[in-house]
């Protein structure tokens, strides 16, 4: 549990008999801290699961996750308040193998987990009934609450304007073009980009990757994401970029290279 919990960037607080307690975003708050906790609790579950035939049913764990402000301090920096007992709360509540969300954690985690919600539970020594709700699945690669770009597209005329200037000569003369996009979160990076590429898309083939916030073996993870929609020319690359196996980086650098060339003789 400790080698999860810190892969994920928590710190594994409580171990007491058969209980242990998780804590993120102590001492430093992250935006996907719920997220990480709900990672970890999922691989927790799944680790134990796999220990069953071998520990027997006694392996099955319940989880709650709960997210709130709290109490840190003292030089172990123990974590004190509601938040806390309410997690270990929604723990005992859930029936072995099931993890349990609050109401803020489900808020936090967005579209990254699909949950369906409980009949609000009665806890003792808590007034008012508490929400909760059960997970059913999690998206591990989702990034949390997935940004809605429907809506109808507002000015920004000038930045249309250089990043289709930045295609037109992409396409008019050889060599690329490279151009960074750099702005406050939720300033609208994203959605420049997708309307660029609405307006150019019959045009070309666009692929994209994303760098993920933490985990192991990411380093080529953004080139894979892209590369994985045109596998089929790309058999070689994929393995070398999955594996991470021992490769010279200018080794796989030419044949991404060289994929990318055979991917512009049939278009753009
Ligand atoms: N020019 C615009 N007209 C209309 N809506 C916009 C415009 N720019 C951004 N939005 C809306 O604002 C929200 C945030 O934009 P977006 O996701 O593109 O931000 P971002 O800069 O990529 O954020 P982050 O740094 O978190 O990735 C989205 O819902 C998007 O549709
Ligand atoms: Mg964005």
């Amino acid at each position: 549990m400790r080698t999860i919990v810190e892969r994920h960037g928590g710190r594994l607080d409580k171990l007491a008999g058969a209980a242990a307690m998780a804590v993120f975003g102590v001492p430093h708050v992250r935006e996907d801290d719920a997220l990480r906790a709900l990672r970890a609790a999922t691989e927790i579950r799944d680790a134990l699961a796999a220990a069953e035939p071998s520990m027997g049913a006694g392996s099955r764990c319940r989880i709650g996750v709960n997210t709130g402000l709290v109490l840190v301090g003292g030089a172990d920096e123990l974590a004190v308040g509601d938040a806390v007992s309410l997690a270990a709360r929604l723990g005992e509540a859930a029936a072995p193998g099931e993890i349990l969300v609050g109401a803020e954690t489900l808020r936090l985690v967005g579209d990254a987990a699909r949950c369906e919600p409980l009949e609000a539970l009665r806890l003792r020594g808590v007034a008012e009934p508490v929400a909760a709700f059960r997970v059913v699945d999690l998206d591990r690669l989702a990034s949390g609450a997935a940004r809605r770009l429907h809506g109808p597209f507002v000015g920004r005329e000038r930045e249309l304007g250089w990043l289709r200037d930045a295609w037109h000569r992409s396409v008019q003369e050889p060599g690329c073009q490279l151009v960074t996009l750099l702005g406050a979160a939720g300033v609208g990076k994203s959605r420049l980009v997708a309307e660029v590429l609405a307006g150019i898309g019959q045009d070309a083939l666009a692929l994209s990757g994303r760098c993920l916030p933490y985990g192991d073996g990411i380093t080529f993870w953004p080139l894979l994401e892209a590369l994985a929609p045109v596998a089929r020319a790309a058999d070689r690359v994929l393995e070398w970029l999955e594996s991470g196996s021992a490769l010279i980086a200018e080794e796989l650098f030419l044949e991404i290279r060289r994929l990318l060339e055979s991917l512009a003789e049939t278009g753009r």
